[in-house]
């Protein structure tokens, strides 16, 4: 079976084919960063309009890529939230109409499910059941997973994502969004010693995380330091340090908790190295695996929503002709 996945949610349109037999037969993307970093932040309308103009012809050079027509499709899945409006009606939309005239099935995708998903794209790939830690701009979460359609949700952020805290303290520093990658890389000039960053909710008992408190933290030091080129990279090493610290512990907590051995991470700030290399240290050391998707896959994609929608779409699940959009929509609340 051949699915066509689509993914409008935020500010990335992504399209790429999932073959069940062969694997992963094209995918592209385009991003619309250089749109809005203009504006400190996506801009829902201007995201809509780009998608609109983006997404006929990726769909038709993805095809192409493939040596596919579109008639050879059996599926079409789309990103049906959460997200902006806008944005996921432009994907709703465009897939509930291509399935029309081809006669397949659509199918809703909860893009949430695709990300932690992702990771199976990949050679060795996790298997059920796992730990799924899905950091991103706008979710931080932890969540059991028996099967395709079973989480349980551990723990979550109570306040701001971790890709959130990471662009809003990249920016007090003047960076650009999305600053997260860009902190990232300052951090690795930084020197460790010289800011001591709090451990929000750490020596709780439990999974949630909290981040906005860092971010105040940073702006304070930064406000009351002497504002030249290292102290920035030695804010971002301490801001990066705290966040680490903070989600190997939670990462251990849940698969002490669970007793799995798996633990998948996916999002976009899954990227970030000095986070892969804690967890891989601390999975060894507990005896787990550590499993993520390739780069490309850490941030939205196709391929994630064409993947996770091949999977329900062979078990006979379809939307029908209905354009699905729920840009609040729980993981937990997704049927099996
Ligand atoms: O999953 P994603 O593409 O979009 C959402 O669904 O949110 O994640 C984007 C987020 C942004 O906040 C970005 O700053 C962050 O991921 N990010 C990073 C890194 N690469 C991307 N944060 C920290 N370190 C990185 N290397
Ligand atoms: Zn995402």
């Amino acid at each position: 079976m051949r699915v066509l996945g689509i993914e409008t949610s935020c500010d990335d349109t992504g399209v790429a084919i999932f073959d069940s037999d062969h694997g992963l037969l094209a995918h592209g993307l385009h991003s619309q960063t250089e749109l809005h970093q203009q504006y400190g932040g996506v801009v829902p309308e201007l995201a809509s309009r780009d998608h609109i103009r983006k997404i006929a012809p990726l769909v038709e050079h993805i095809l192409q890529q493939a040596g596919l027509e579109a008639e050879q499709l059996d599926g079409v899945a789309y990103t049906a939230g959460p997200g902006l409006i806008g944005a996921l009606l432009v994907g709703a939309t465009f897939a509930a109409s291509y399935g029309f005239a081809l006669n397949i099935p659509t199918l809703a995708i909860h893009h949430l499910e695709a990300h932690l998903l992702a990771p199976m794209l990949e050679n060795p790939a996790p298997s059920f059941p796992f730990v799924a830690c899905l950091v991103s701009g706008g979710h931080t979460s932890l969540l059991r997973v028996d099967g395709l359609g079973q989480y349980e949700l551990l723990g979550e952020t109570l306040d701001d994502a971790i890709g959130e805290a990471f662009d809003k303290t990249a920016r007090l520093m003047g960076f650009s969004y999305p600053g997260g990658p860009k902190l990232a890389q300052l951090a690795e000039r930084g020197d460790s010693s010289r800011f001591h960053f709090p451990r929000p909710m750490l020596d709780r008992p439990n999974m949630d995380f909290s981040f906005s408190g860092l971010k105040t933290f940073a702006l304070n030091t930064w406000q009351s330091s002497d504002q030249n080129e290292q102290t920035k990279a030695d804010i971002a090493r301490a801001f990066q340090d705290a966040v680490v610290d903070v989600l190997v512990g939670k990462c251990q907590r849940a698969l002490e908790t669970t007793g799995l051995t798996q633990l998948v991470v996916a999002g976009g700030v899954s990227a970030n190295t000095a986070i892969r290399a804690a967890l891989a240290k601390k999975a060894a050391e507990l005896g787990a695996r550590v499993f993520y998707p390739r780069h490309e896959f850490c941030v939205d994609n196709g391929a994630m929503v064409a993947f996770a929608g091949c999977q329900r779409i062979l078990r006979g699940e379809k939307s029908g002709l209905s354009v699905l959009v729920r840009p609040r929509w729980s993981l937990t609340e997704l049927a099996n």
